[in-house]
């Protein structure tokens, strides 16, 4: 299977580091224009865009916090200023601010509310307005738009001491799902990926040494997800060889999300 995304362009928020960052890389190597979007780490965004633009594809770095509704509309109206249309947007800001229930402050519940499921809502918004006008160009993509929304397996497994951002991911899964089912008609397609323990800069003291052999008790496939088990999945979601894929979430996580703890108990 040969999948080529010529010709589209492609915006990518949190896209300085992590998954965002290898997300931008593999749409940019698949032909795809990108826009990295960035918050605060201006430097590796923009690092990310110029070795993009120097092995000979397209890229630029734009700043805007992706809960801020005014950030939001400048980020697309950039991009469009930049490349001239939007064919996928893949909504992957998203952050932890961890702790028990009891102890978890109001500020702290907001700001991964309004980053991790208010910025998604924000950003799929001004997509969807984009692609409705744009409708679908004809020869570059069988859809008139296409919408990752880049959940984790908590939009599913309840996590203790993570209730603000289980919360946020369960809020995804059905922000992706309504929104399909909102639009699909229109020809633009949505869907959702579920990254189960990635090894980014999110989850690094889980994920090394002996906090790392912990963790791969949760994973039958017995290995540590990498950043291209996700950025692959994105491509082949933003092109036409998911054509009739509407609506659903790929869970990518080693088989976490089987509850391996049942494997011999229960
Ligand atoms: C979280 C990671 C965690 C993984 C599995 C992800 O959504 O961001 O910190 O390791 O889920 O629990």
């Amino acid at each position: 299977m040969q999948i080529s995304l010529e010709q589209q362009v492609a915006l990518v928020t949190g896209a300085s580091s992590g998954i965002g960052a290898g997300a931008a890389k593999a749409l940019a190597a698949a032909g795809a224009a990108v826009v990295i979007n960035y918050n605060s780490q201006a430097e590796p965004a923009e690092a990310l865009a110029r070795q993009i633009n120097d092995s000979g594809g397209r890229a630029i770095a734009i700043g805007a916090d992706v809960s801020k509704e005014e950030d939001v509309e400048r980020l697309f109206a950039q991009t469009l200023d930049a490349f001239g249309f939007l064919d996928i947007l893949v909504a992957n800001s998203g952050m932890q601010k961890d702790a028990k229930a009891v102890d978890m402050s109001l500020a702290d519940w907001n700001q991964v509310i309004g980053v991790n499921l208010t910025g998604q809502f924000l950003c799929a918004r001004a997509a969807l307005r984009i692609f409705t006008q744009q409708g679908i160009r004809e020869g570059v993509s069988k859809a008139a738009g296409k919408i990752i929304h880049m959940s984790s397996v908590h939009q599913r497994i309840p996590w203790a001491g993570h209730v603000n951002y289980a919360a946020s991911k369960g809020g995804v899964d059905m922000l992706m799902q309504t929104l399909a089912q909102e639009v699909s008609q229109q020809k633009i397609r949505i869907n959702g990926i579920a990254p189960g323990a990635i090894r980014t800069a999110i989850n690094r003291a889980e994920t090394e040494g002996d906090a790392a052999q912990k963790l791969l008790e949760l994973i039958p496939y017995g290995r540590i997800g990498d950043v291209d088990d996700i950025a692959s999945a994105v491509v082949f979601l933003a092109s036409d060889a998911s054509d009739y894929i509407v609506g659903t979430t790929l869970f990518i996580d080693g088989g976490m999300s089987l509850y391996p703890e049942f494997r011999g108990n229960g």
